[in-house]
């Protein structure tokens, strides 16, 4: 394998022990996410990681540049093909051919024992034995650092820490649009992060993702996420089953989310013991755009109640009003007697809950809340 030579790679130390794990164990592991999130930066730099225990060596297939299925399996059989002992074939960017990787792959390991697959896509290959491992957008101190890193001395100074950080939330925290605003904050006169936040191109760099990976999707899918991208917060299937009352039916309806799962465009979460579901920051709240003009979107704020104001729990409307009194999260913390993290939690939360991106604009809705009492 060949190391290229690129910016510096940031964070994800643990996902690469994690695929380190997982190429131990088993021998097809997919990266899966959104567009941009950074699967095939992470298999490179895993890759590399691990190219010692390869002694057949680590061959990278770019399936995203190639169009045809037959192409695409003599290219990988003559990488595998060259390879004795234990080699690691990467298979980057699969969606658009999955269905032909996904039968490339499983000949490929049934004929070559040595062979590890790890393969990177906007959605899985449903093969048996695949190991998914999903890759979120950067943790808001890397996302910080990728901006730094890629515009330094722009405006990231620690002076406006804070405005970084609030820009890369509206970025979603995805490294590509965060390369795609550094490249901004360099080109500017005077640039300054704050410039950048009347600049409606954030918008679209962070949406181009859900864009993308609503390209992948079938009818019944995108009908669906057409109306559970309104919920601004958690939902459960229930939820799902109310705003999908036209489409698709129930016994499908599941099918759809599991395959919005596999999209990234549905996150999966547990609280409880129950399960329910969310969609990523960057579409939360927002119908998509392809498909506002359809109908109207129903816009359910929480589970029990569909046409009141969205709700808060009491403690995040105790964060909200000290939020909006100017504390930052470690005054909120303190003053609450909580961990920093347990604020930051709340903050997010209310953030999602009020389809907001900063805590000006909580200010300014708990404002509103008091003058109207
Ligand atoms: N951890 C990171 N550190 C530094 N740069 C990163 C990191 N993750 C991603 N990037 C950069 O962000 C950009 C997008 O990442 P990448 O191409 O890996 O995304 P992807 O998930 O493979 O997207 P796609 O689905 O469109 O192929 C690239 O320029 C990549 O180098
Ligand atoms: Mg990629």
């Amino acid at each position: 394998m060949e190391r290229r030579d690129l910016p510096a790679f940031l964070g994800r130390r643990a996902e690469i022990a994690q695929i380190r794990r997982l190429l131990g164990r088993s021998r097809l592991v997919t990266l899966t996410g959104l567009s941009g999130v950074g699967k095939s930066r992470l298999a490179e730099e895993a890759a590399w990681s691990v190219r010692k225990a390869f002694s057949g060596g680590v061959q990278v297939v770019d399936v995203s540049r190639e169009a045809d299925p037959v192409a695409l399996a003599r290219t990988a059989a003559q990488a595998v093909g060259a390879g004795e002992g234990r080699l690691l074939l990467v298979l980057d960017g699969v969606e658009r051919l999955a269905g032909p990787c996904a039968a490339l792959a499983e000949s490929l390991l049934r004929s070559a024992p040595g062979l590890r697959i790890l393969a990177t896509g906007r959605r899985s290959l449903g093969v048996v034995g695949e190991h998914l491992l999903p890759v979120g957008p950067l943790p808001p101190a890397d996302a910080v650092a990728l901006l730094a890193n890629r515009a330094p001395g722009r405006g990231v100074a620690d002076l406006n820490r804070k405005a970084a950080a609030r820009l890369c939330e509206r970025l979603g925290r995805m490294p590509s649009a965060i390369e795609l605003a550094a490249r901004r904050l360099r080109a500017a006169p005077e640039p300054t992060t704050e410039d950048l936040f009347d600049d409606p191109f954030h918008e679209t760099a962070a949406r181009g993702a859900l864009d993308r990976a609503l390209e992948l999707c079938s009818p019944d899918e995108t009908h669906v996420w057409a109306r559970v991208a309104a919920f601004p917060g958690p939902f459960g299937l229930a939820d799902a089953e109310r705003v999908c009352v036209d489409v698709p039916p129930p016994a499908e309806l599941l099918d759809a989310l599991i395959g919005l799962i596999d999209k990234s465009l549905l996150i999966r979460e547990e609280s409880g013991g129950e399960v329910c579901f969310r969609v990523p920051r960057a579409g939360a709240g927002r119908p998509p755009r392809a498909h506002s003009r359809d109908r109207p979107v129903p816009c359910p704020r929480r589970t029990d109640d569909l046409d009141g104001p969205p709700v808060l729990t009491r403690r995040e409307h105790e964060v909200a009003e000290l939020v909006a009194d100017g504390l930052s999260n470690r005054e909120v913390a303190e003053k609450l007697v909580i961990s920093k993290r347990t604020a930051e939690a709340h903050m997010e939360h209310i953030l999602a809950k009020l389809n907001f991106s900063s805590r000006t604009q909580v200010a300014a809705w708990v404002a509103r809340r008091r003058e109207d009492r």
